[in-house]
């Protein structure tokens, strides 16, 4: 199936991406706050409805947080939600000047942090990175 990626989401469907993948529900105002500094990559059929999510935020220069990675359960399996997190990290890779170091975070669901390392990220704690629950990918310059 093919997807429109945009760059728009608003609370309610933040809301129902939640409810959607039986995560905790977030409060109105958390949904809200969303919109004060994520950047969305947000999947839509051809009729606009929203199919897959993720959110990043960071601090333009040397450190950024994806969250929120979420495929609806009728289109997961398809490679949306590798397109989304490549998407998110092309953003990330646009934002700041080649030549600079940046690391992206990332805390992995429970028995998800295989599909991550197949996106490219390390699993932690390790020894070159040390503690630290999820995973880390450092986009070299
Ligand atoms: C995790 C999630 C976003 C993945 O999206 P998706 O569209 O289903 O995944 P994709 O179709 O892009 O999967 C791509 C590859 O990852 C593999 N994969 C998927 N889940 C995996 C897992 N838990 N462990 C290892 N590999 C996994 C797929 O088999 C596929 O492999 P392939 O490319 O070799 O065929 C989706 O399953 C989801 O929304 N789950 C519920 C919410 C959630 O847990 N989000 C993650 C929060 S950290």
């Amino acid at each position: 199936m093919d997807f429109n990626i945009t760059d728009t989401l608003t609370p309610q469907e933040y809301s129902f991406f939640r409810k959607a993948v039986e995560w905790l529900p977030a409060t109105a105002p958390q949904a809200q706050a969303l919109q004060n500094s994520s950047k969305f990559a947000v999947a839509r059929t051809h009729t606009g409805q929203p199919a897959g999510m993720v959110r990043w935020f960071g601090d333009g220069g040397m450190l950024y947080v994806i969250a929120d990675m979420i495929v609806l359960p009728e289109y997961q399996g398809t490679g949306l939600g590798s397109c989304l997190l490549q998407t998110a990290l092309a953003a990330i890779r646009a934002e700041v000047p080649t030549g600079q170091r940046r690391t992206v975070y990332l805390m992995a669901a429970e028995g998800k942090e295989p599909y991550y390392e197949k996106n490219g990220f390390v699993i932690r704690p390790n020894t070159a990175q040390g503690l630290g629950a999820g995973c880390t990918l450092v986009i070299e310059p």
